[in-house]
C-alpha cells in the first residue's frame, strides 16, 4: 500500500506523462492537456466528458458555463470545488467540442483508470453518457441510470459510481436541473455509507479493456457484467 505522499507523487508523474502524450490526433489540435484538478484525497471525483473551449486554453476542467452549474449544485450540499477531484475521459479537447470517438477514449481511459486507482475515492459522479458507459462498460445510458448508485470494483477499489446528468445538457433545461438537484441531495449520504472490502469479493473483470464488477447495492442497482 502506498503512502498518500507516493500516491501524489504518482499522479504529478500522471499529469506529467499526460502533458506529453500523443498517443491520439487531439494532440495536434488541443491547447493544453486538462488532466483533471482538485484534492488528491478527494473522497469524491467528479467524472465529465472532454474539455471544452475555455478548459482547453486553461488546463482546468469545468471552468465554463456548465462548470458554474457543478459549483453551484456542489454549494448546495456544502462542498466546494476543492473538497472534491474533477477530471473527464478525454483529457484533450475535440475540435469543435464534437463527440469523443472511440478510439479517443480508448487511447485515454488508462488515464482517467491511474487517477481513479491513485485517488481511491469512495464515490465517483459520473457526469453524463461518456463516463458513465465508459466505467460501467455498458452502454446503458444517463436517463436511465441518473440518481442510481452501484459499488463496483475498480482499479482494485471498491468505489460507488453515481451517474448524474451532464451539467451543460442541464444548462438551458430548468427541469434538468431539478433533477440534478435532487440527485446531488444524496451525495452526502453515499459518501457515509460503507463500501465492501474488495478482497472478499470475488473479481472478474467484464472485458479485457476495463476492471470493473457491480458488486451489490440496496436500493441502487443490482447486477453483474
Ligand atoms: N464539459 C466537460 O465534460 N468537461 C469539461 O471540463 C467542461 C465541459
Amino acid at each position: 500500500m502506498e503512502s498518500p505522499e507516493q500516491r501524489r507523487e504518482a499522479l504529478s508523474d500522471l499529469s506529467r506523462e499526460a502533458h506529453a502524450c500523443v498517443r491520439c490526433a487531439l494532440a495536434k489540435t488541443r491547447t493544453t492537456v486538462v488532466f483533471g484538478s482538485g484534492d488528491p484525497d478527494a473522497e469524491l471525483m467528479f467524472i465529465g466528458e472532454a474539455p471544452g473551449k475555455r478548459e482547453d486554453e486553461a488546463g482546468t476542467p469545468f471552468i465554463g458555463a456548465a462548470g458554474k452549474l457543478l459549483d453551484k449544485l456542489l454549494g448546495e450540499i456544502g462542498m466546494q470545488r476543492s473538497d472534491v477531484f474533477v477530471a473527464n475521459v478525454l483529457k484533450c479537447r475535440p475540435p469543435d467540442n464534437r463527440d469523443p470517438r472511440p478510439s479517443e477514449i480508448e487511447e485515454c481511459s488508462s488515464y482517467l483508470h491511474s487517477q481513479i486507482s491513485l485517488i481511491a475515492p469512495r464515490l465517483i459522479c459520473t457526469l453524463g453518457n461518456f463516463s458513465t458507459k465508459l466505467l460501467r462498460a455498458d452502454p446503458t445510458g444517463i436517463t436511465e441510470l441518473h440518481g442510481s448508485p452501484e459499488v463496483v470494483l475498480l482499479g482494485g477499489h471498491s468505489v460507488r459510481l453515481y451517474p448524474v446528468f451532464h451539467p451543460a445538457a442541464a444548462l438551458y433545461k430548468p427541469s434538468a436541473v431539478e433533477v440534478m438537484r435532487a440527485d446531488f441531495a444524496r451525495i452526502p449520504a453515499l459518501l457515509k455509507l460503507p463500501l465492501p472490502d474488495p478482497q472478499e469479493e470475488e473479481l472478474k473483470a467484464p472485458s479485457p479493456a476495463v476492471e470493473v464488477k457491480l458488486i451489490e447495492e440496496p436500493g441502487g442497482q443490482i447486477g453483474m457484467f
